[in-house]
């Protein structure tokens, strides 16, 4: 009699252990990260730019930067208050630089897939553009964007 409960006690937690047991695990990573991006995409955004780290201030290169911005981002974006888009003074203390030249190259798909992007657009409600930049352009604003740094 014992060892017939003791055997079917051991079915039932062999079962209980059985059933699923990495269900748990998957469900923890849908909820933490339900856009289903990589941790790379979430943290550099979407687009044709990797994580890279850009070295020490290149003062030339922000230079022309300042120029394209003028050119292609001042319509919208000031340094320090919000305008059409959000203000970018700091915008490289709370974004990796690969984040925001993906930002820049590849709005439409950055606003559409990433988390980050879509509560901006939530906020500001009207859509970045695609400035076509080249991405060398958009390294140099990038450089610049870095200067503008408190
Ligand atoms: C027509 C207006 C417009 C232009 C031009 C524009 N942006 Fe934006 N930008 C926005 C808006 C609006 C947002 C917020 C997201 C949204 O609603 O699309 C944004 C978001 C951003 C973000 C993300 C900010 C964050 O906190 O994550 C960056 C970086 C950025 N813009 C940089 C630029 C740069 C650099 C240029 C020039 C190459 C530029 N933008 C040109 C309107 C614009």
């Amino acid at each position: 009699m014992t060892t017939t409960l003791y055997t079917l006690l051991a079915c039932l937690l062999l079962a209980a252990c059985g059933s699923g047991s990495d269900a748990p695990a998957a469900e923890a990573v849908a909820v933490a990260n339900p856009s289903g991006l990589s941790a790379a995409q979430l943290e550099h955004g979407i687009g044709p730019i990797e994580a890279f780290e850009p070295g020490p201030l290149d003062a030339a290169l922000a230079e022309r930067g300042a120029e394209y911005f003028k050119l292609k981002c001042s319509a919208c974006h000031k340094m320090d208050t919000r305008y059409v888009g959000p203000p970018l003074a700091t915008i490289t203390q709370t974004r990796s630089p690969a984040y925001i030249m993906n930002m820049m190259l590849n709005p439409a798909e950055m606003l559409e897939k990433h988390p980050e992007a879509k509560a901006k657009l939530a906020e500001f409600m009207s859509l970045m553009p695609n400035q076509n930049l080249t991405q060398d352009e958009a390294r140099a604003i990038l450089e610049y964007l870095r200067e503008q740094a408190p």
